[in-house]
């Protein structure tokens, strides 16, 4: 199998030692990448400075233009990029052909968010006047996970690019093969070779040796809190901004006066999507208990009807990344003391059609309490976890009873029910009525508490990417 090199001031580079990527759907191995040490990642740090100290000079429109370019490129390749996404990470095909879409969309948005950034001007007395404006950093390392490698690139890249600085990006040794991709496209948009570097390797070697990198200037980093607190370290020895994405244990709160028809299939999919590797997954389900039994044997019948099996044949599920998340899941779910009640799934799903892919089934587990583990720690997989409240105290003590704020769903017809609820919970987003938003280009998205800090997305996003200097002028 010929090596994917890693793209360095635009050329291809390999290496002597590679990594295998596997496809989850069958466990064998579908490419090879280069394995990037310090040397290679010097190259690109250093390629990045260079290429940065002129891209932070292009006109703001010329940026955009290039940005707009790169977003009707990756939509020409939408079809092969989003099975090649499916492929690498064992989501079902729409799945990765709608991150496709939403990765076409960040570098429109951000093209367009660019163009309409400005500083502040104001007079701060009769002889002077002040002006704020936005610089780049310089170069921004970002290192992203697996679970939704076109997306994290989209939201951290289209931004950073957009502001002015250059990128070297660590992909996941899991799921690599779309940012090398979309690194080409960006040399056939016609970004300066060095812009945009993509440095294939492992976290401990690649990662570590990115993130201590005395020429980068900013990380953002979506993954584990163990990750991102080795990563904070790094960063406060470079004495560098970082924006940290950490994922979570979202709740769904369902109140007695919620529309349960419109409630149910948004709850399924909100833990079922990416099969459960989703940062923002509502992996916990609160309910009252006066609608407990109903909505627990609706969400039950569902989750039997979930299609499992290979992403590329599109089913409702796919498998788990790797041999390693699966076991991860299985150790959560199949340990002793795990609590509550076991009423669907509970194992991996093997022989048949399953051969030797990473599956597992849809599970959900009832009455569990907050002094368990599957109520407060990251599963990462498609496994939900119901526990009843009585109050709307109640609710919110729950809600906020784990060590992790990114997303909450509230499921109320009432406004007064909703509004509180908005205020009280200690997330970084709340959708009321829905949850998850396809992507969400538009909104600004990070956690409270241990799921990191920063935001990425939306116009917010912007600033994140830049810093403010300010300019006092005296007449
Ligand atoms: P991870 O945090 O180890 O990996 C994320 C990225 O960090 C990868 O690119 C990895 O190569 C890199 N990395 C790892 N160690 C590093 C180091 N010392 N220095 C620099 N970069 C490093 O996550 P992993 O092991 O893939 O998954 C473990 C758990 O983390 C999952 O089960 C899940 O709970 C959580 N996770 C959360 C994500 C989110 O979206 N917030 C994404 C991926 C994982
Ligand atoms: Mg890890």
């Amino acid at each position: 199998m010929k090596q994917l090199p890693a793209l360095i001031d635009g050329k291809p580079v390999e290496t002597t030692a590679e990594v295998p990527v596997e496809d989850p759907s069958t466990g064998e191995v579908m490419a090879v990448t280069a394995d990037c040490g310090p040397g290679e990642i010097d190259l690109a740090v250093t390629a990045a400075q260079t290429a940065a100290a002129s891209w932070r000079r292009t006109a703001v429109a010329d940026r955009a233009r290039l940005l707009r370019r790169m977003s009707a490129l990756i939509e020409r390749d939408l079809d092969s990029l989003g099975r090649l996404e499916a492929q690498q990470t064992g989501k079902p095909l729409r799945q990765g052909l709608r991150d496709a879409e939403i990765t076409v969309r960040y570098f429109d948005f951000y093209a367009s968010a660019v163009e309409t950034f400005y500083g502040n001007s104001f007079p701060l007395n009769d002889t002077t006047s002040v002006q704020t404006m936005w610089e780049p950093h310089g170069v921004t390392a970002h290192i992203i996970p697996w679970n939704y490698p076109m997306q994290i690139l989209g939201r951290s890249v289209a931004p950073s690019l957009a502001m002015g600085n250059c990128v070297v990006l660590k992909p996941a040794e899991e799921a690599p093969l779309t940012a090398l991709k979309l690194a080409e496209l960006a040399l056939e948009a016609g970004f300066p070779p060095g812009a945009f570097n993509v440095v294939p390797g492992y976290g401990e070697s690649a990662g570590a040796a990115l993130t201590a990198h005395p020429g980068i200037g900013h990380i953002s980093f979506t993954g584990s809190v163990e990750v991102g607190k080795i990563i904070s370290h790094a960063a406060a020895d470079l004495l560098v901004p970082v924006i940290m994405e950490l994922g979570g244990k979202s709740p769904n709160l369902v109140f007695a006066d919620a529309d349960l028809d419109r409630a149910v299939p948004v709850i399924v999919n909100s833990i079922l999507q990416n099969g459960g590797q989703t940062c923002s997954a509502g992996s916990r389900l609160l309910v009252h208990e006066s609608i407990h039994d109903d909505l627990v044997a609706r969400i039950a019948e569902h989750f039997r009807g979930v299609r499992v099996g290979p992403a590329l044949g599109d089913p409702d599920l796919g498998p788990l990344i790797s041999g390693p998340q699966r076991d991860r899941v299985v150790s959560f779910v199949s340990e002793s003391g795990r609590g509550g009640d076991l009423l669907t799934g509970g194992e991996p799903l093997t022989g048949g059609g399953y051969g030797n892919g990473y599956f597992y089934a849809p599970t959900l587990i009832d009455n569990v309490t907050p002094d368990q583990r599957i109520f407060h720690e990251e599963v990462f997989g498609p496994v939900l976890a119901v526990t009843t409240f009585a109050t709307h105290d109640e609710a919110v003590e729950l809600a906020n009873g784990t060590d992790y704020g990114l997303v909450t769903g509230v499921w109320t017809t009432n406004v007064s029910t909703a509004q509180r609820m908005i205020r009280d919970i200690k997330a970084g987003q709340v959708f009321v009525n829905t949850y998850g938003a396809s992507g969400g280009v538009e909104l600004p998205f990070g956690g409270f508490k241990q799921s990191g800090y920063g935001r990425e997305k939306g116009a917010e996003g912007l600033r994140g990417f830049a810093q403010v200097k300010t300019a006092i002028i005296a007449s």
